[in-house]
């Protein structure tokens, strides 16, 4: 089987052969993630009414679903090492009953037409919170351009968990002109867009298996269930984002966690482990300063990591880079590639998302009726 495999992984360097994998072209989206994110820092915003007035903002609560979410969780990363006030990220229909007037409600949907992200925009209007939006345009934009708020249009067309970079960075830009991070992220962004560029051409369709450890993952995933554990902080952001790409891009079940909660409770989930997790495999997502600056934490990765692995094999990945941002950004990029190779070893398109479109559309039905 894993030659086989590695037939399949090894042939992607032949353009025709990646196209039959992937016929609506995903691996394109992953490769043209770094400079998206260059881009995404360059977009312009369209600035409505007293968008810039350092008004007494008190916290900011970023709203979102699915793909369009994970720019709020990467800011909410970012904001709680950098932020001079909090930032939470709302997943949901409503908001928290304390949104007011001195709430930045950051409401993003790549479509622009999510209802759950609608509802919540209108009932932040309702609390006169101040909004600002990221969309390629729909419905949101339309409240956007007749409420005259701050609004950045980025560009549309491919399903919305590839365009983290339009989502977030321009979420990070208005932050920082909003003055609510302490930190320029001028350098950090730089650093970061060339990890990208180099992970891109390490773990592109062109390099073997051998010498490509995202191959070489996908290879070893093959009929498991992916745990994956982020070891501390954005590591736990990042595992729900590899969650979500074996999900949506491979179709498969996926779990997360972080530690160290993770040690007060599922780890005792491994104790019957031999009976009920011979096709679980487990990823650990670390910082590779970990070691040095958080040696409590290491330590709990080695003996979580210990306990797991006498049912089931574990794997380790690094993030890479020096600034938060460039691990951050890093750490998650590396689910792009590993989860469209195992889409591929399984004969899935990457890209198809049925079941959501059809939810969708079974919604829309019913309000039309
Ligand atoms: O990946 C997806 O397609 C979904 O998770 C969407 O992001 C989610 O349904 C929300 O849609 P949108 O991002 O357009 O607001």
């Amino acid at each position: 089987m894993q030659d086989s495999h590695t037939q399949i992984l090894n042939s992607l360097s032949n353009r025709d052969n990646l196209t039959k994998l992937d016929t609506l072209g995903m691996m394109d989206l992953v490769l043209g993630f770094p400079k998206q994110c260059r881009d995404g820092a360059a977009i312009s915003w369209q600035y409505g009414h007293g968008s810039t007035a350092q008004t007494d903002i008190r916290n900011v609560v970023y709203t979102g679903l699915g793909g369009s979410a994970i720019g709020g969780d990467l800011l909410r990363c970012l904001a709680d090492e950098y932020g001079s006030i909090p930032i939470i990220v709302n997943r949901d229909y409503t908001l928290p009953a304390w949104v007011g007037p001195s709430t930045l409600l950051l409401a993003a949907s790549y479509s622009g037409n999510t209802e759950e992200t609608l509802a919540a925009t209108t009932a932040g209007l309702k609390a006169e919170a101040q909004i600002a939006m990221v969309t390629s345009g729909g419905t949101l934009a339309k409240i956007g351009a007749a409420e005259g708020c701050p609004v950045a249009i980025v560009p549309g067309g491919q399903p919305p968990r590839t365009a983290t970079g339009y989502l977030f960075f321009p979420a990070l830009t208005y932050l920082q002109h909003r003055h609510f991070l302490r930190k320029d992220f001028q350098e950090d962004s730089e650093e970061t867009f060339l990890v990208l560029e180099k992970m891109a051409k390490e773990y592109g369709p062109d390099v073997p298996v051998e010498q490509n450890p995202a191959k070489q993952l996908a290879i070893q995933l093959f009929g498991k269930i992916p745990v994956l554990y982020g070891s501390q902080g954005y590591r736990g952001v990042a595992a729900y984002r590899w969650k979500c790409q074996f999900n949506e891009n491979t179709k498969i079940a996926a779990f997360s966690n972080v530690l160290p909660e993770q040690n007060h409770n599922e780890i005792l989930a491994w104790v019957l482990g031999e009976k009920q997790a011979s096709n679980w495999s487990a990823i650990f997502l670390r910082d590779p300063k970990e070691e040095e600056l958080q040696p409590r934490i290491a330590t709990r990765v080695a003996v979580t990591k210990e306990l797991v692995s006498r049912t089931t094999p574990v794997h380790e990945i690094f993030a890479q880079g020096e600034s938060l941002l460039a691990r951050l950004l890093s750490i998650i990029y590396m689910a792009d590639f590993v989860t469209v190779y195992l889409a591929y070893l399984y004969g899935i398109c990457p890209t198809d998302i049925g079941y959501i479109d059809h939810l969708k559309e079974a919604l829309a039905k019913e309000v039309s009726k």
